[in-house]
Parts: C-alpha cells; sequence; structure tokens
C-alpha cells in the first residue's frame, strides 16, 4: 500500500505529493510548523489524509513541547492547535482531528506530562489505522453500487493518496474491482492543480485498474457517448442538508451526470460530515494562490497581470447526489434526517 503519510520517530513523514507523477521522493517534517506547511502546501492533500495529519503534527508538537507543568503543556497544545487549524479551511477532517486531539488532552489531563504526551501519539496514531479501516468499510458498502461492468468517472484523487490508505472514491472502485467487477475509470484531470491526472491515473495505473485521463471539459461528451455508468468522488465536507464540497469542478460533473442519467455517488468517512453546518452556502470554500491557474510546472499559461480566480472546491446541491457511502452505511435523501439517523446510530453504538 502507498505510504501517504506516517508516523516516525524522527516526524511525520510524507511522500510528496507535489513531486508525482514523474519523482516517488519522501520528506518527513519535524517541527509541528514543518507539517502545517506541508498541509498548506500541499505535500500531503486530501480530506482525511489531512485530517490524520494534523492530529500527527499535534501530537509530534506536544512530544517536544518544553516544560514539566501541565499547564505549560496545554498552552503549547494550544498554540499547536491554532497552528495546524489555519492551514487549509474546507476540509473539515481538519477540524474534526482538532476536536478531537483536544478531547483526548482534556480526558486524561489529570495525568503527568509524560503521559499526556504519550496518549496524544496514542490518538494519532489511532486516527490513521481507524481511517484505513473506514476505508475498506466504505468500499464494500459502495462496491455492491457499482455497474459489473462498465465506465466508472471520478474527479479530483479521492484514492491512498487522499487518505492513509486505500481511498474513498478509488476504495469503492479498488473494492468494486477486487469483487471481479471490470471497470474502467475515467479520471478528469483536475485543473489546476491536477490531482486526477498526476495522482488518481498514478495509483490506478501502480495497481493495474484500467484508467483512462480526460481534460475536464471533455466529461460531457464522454458520458454523452455512453462511457460512463456511474460517477464517484470524494467529499471535503458534507453539510446537514447533504450538499457537499469538494474539488472545484465536481458541481459541473454532477449537473452532467443528472443531465445523461447518471448515477452521482460521493464516498466519504463520517469525518468529513458536518451537522453543525446546515448546508452548503455556509461552507467556507478556500481561496488559493492566483499561480495554480497561470502556470503549469512552472511556465506560464497566461499573460502577466490578467484577473484570476482560484475557488479550491465548489458545493454540489444534495439534490445531484443519488448516494452517501460511508464507512457506516449508505445513505440516501432525505439526508439531512438520514445523516442524523446515522451519526447516533454510530454514537451509541
Ligand atoms: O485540494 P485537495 O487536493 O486537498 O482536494 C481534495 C479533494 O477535493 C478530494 O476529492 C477530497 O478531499 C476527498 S479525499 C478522499
Amino acid at each position: 500500500m502507498i505510504k501517504t503519510l506516517e508516523w516516525t520517530d524522527e516526524g511525520v513523514r510524507f511522500i510528496d505529493q507535489r513531486k508525482l507523477p514523474t519523482e516517488e521522493t519522501y520528506l518527513t517534517c519535524t517541527t509541528y510548523e514543518e507539517v502545517a506547511d506541508a498541509i498548506r502546501d500541499m505535500v500531503v492533500r486530501g480530506a482525511p489524509a489531512i485530517g490524520v495529519t494534523a492530529a500527527m503534527g499535534i501530537a509530534l508538537g506536544v512530544r517536544d513541547a518544553e516544560g514539566d507543568h501541565v499547564s505549560e503543556l496545554r498552552r503549547h497544545f494550544d498554540e499547536i492547535c491554532e497552528t495546524i487549524g489555519e492551514t487549509r479551511p474546507t476540509a473539515v477532517n481538519l477540524f474534526w482531528a482538532i476536536r478531537r486531539m483536544q478531547d483526548r488532552f482534556e480526558a486524561c489531563s489529570e495525568m503527568p506530562v509524560e503521559q499526556i504526551k504519550q496518549a496524544l501519539i496514542l490518538e494519532a496514531q489511532r486516527m490513521y489505522v481507524e481511517d484505513i479501516a473506514a476505508n475498506e468499510a466504505m468500499g464494500k458498502h459502495g462496491a455492491a453500487l457499482m455497474p459489473s461492468s462498465g465506465g466508472v468517472l471520478t474527479h479530483c484523487n479521492a484514492g491512498a493518496l487522499a487518505t492513509c490508505g486505500y481511498g474513498t472514491a478509488l476504495g469503492v472502485i479498488r473494492a468494486a474491482v477486487e469483487s471481479g467487477k471490470k471497470l474502467q475509470v475515467f479520471a478528469d484531470e483536475t485543473r489546476p492543480f491536477l490531482q486526477g491526472s498526476r495522482l488518481t491515473a498514478w495509483e490506478l495505473v501502480k495497481d493495474g485498474i484500467p484508467t483512462t485521463v480526460i481534460s475536464d471539459n471533455m466529461a460531457g461528451t464522454i458520458m454523452k457517448q455512453g462511457k460512463i455508468d456511474a460517477v464517484v468522488v470524494g467529499a471535503d465536507r458534507i453539510a446537514a442538508n447533504g450538499d457537499v464540497a469538494n474539488k472545484v469542478g465536481t458541481y459541473t460533473v454532477a449537473v452532467l451526470a443528472k443531465e445523461h442519467g447518471i448515477p452521482f455517488y460521493v464516498a466519504a468517512p463520517f469525518s468529513t460530515v458536518d451537522l453543525e453546518t446546515p448546508d452548503g452556502s455556509k461552507i467556507p470554500i478556500e481561496q488559493r494562490a492566483t499561480r495554480e491557474v497561470t502556470h503549469i510546472a512552472g511556465k506560464a499559461i497566461a499573460p502577466e497581470g490578467v484577473k484570476v480566480e482560484n475557488p479550491a472546491f465548489d458545493v454540489t446541491p444534495a439534490k445531484y447526489v443519488t448516494a452517501i457511502i460511508t464507512e457506516r452505511g449508505v445513505v440516501k435523501a432525505p439526508y439531512e434526517e438520514n445523516l442524523r439517523k446515522l451519526a447516533k446510530v454510530a454514537v451509541s453504538a
């Protein structure tokens, strides 16, 4: 399995996703500030991977914090959480992970400093293991929804590289293929950062899953040609009403899928569901550097001085979503009611 990220004694180790697919290089962040930079600079990206990275960054910062008193440790802990929390605003997994580490800190705040540090490291490692298990469960639930043979379109990268392993949308595809389904994946290249052609294609080709890269503007015509039987994408945040924030361009794909009568599935762990955000209009959308649009591999592809927009995500209204595949099961409309039901089931389980 691809090691997207990993806790080591030296620090948090990442495959550098900015360099893929041409270079497979690894980078170890030895301070929490470096971990925050790795999230901001897209060394590591994808909502679930960002969440676990945040937890590991916090654990790393706390491990190396000075001071013998819990009050000192708490001061460092708060600073670390604040720095990590300012990296990327849309993926709710980041804030979910911070809150979980805060809860853990509170739960063991009566213990000696060294034990608190150890508990936080263990919590981050637990989140890593849970993420892979959630993806495998999602894969099982979602595989049943995939056609026994045919084309599946995906946008961005919701694969092993966006998680601790196996992937969400690509986990569903992997599980379907493992169960004997004959799928042909169409990967949108996903401008401007090219997560589809650089990352999705890289990991699927590595796995021997038939994959065709298309530029984003080809999706409509490929659907019209009857080559797509299902769409499956990931999510950065799912609002209580089922609106889905995901990589910009997802909304276009969802509308096209509706027009062509193609089911549109979203695969995401429950940590991506944000019941405190009522609908998609309240989801903060990250604006990224204009250079991502005006340059490819360091080369200008637009005239200097031109105006540029670069919202990293868009919101797909729930009405376009056929089903949301989570590790707890498949959710269909009415989303508000069914997401809340599933949230309660798991809490009492
Ligand atoms: O900007 P990115 O690369 O972090 O955006 C990633 C996506 O939009 C993914 O589809 C999403 O995080 C789901 S990952 C399982």
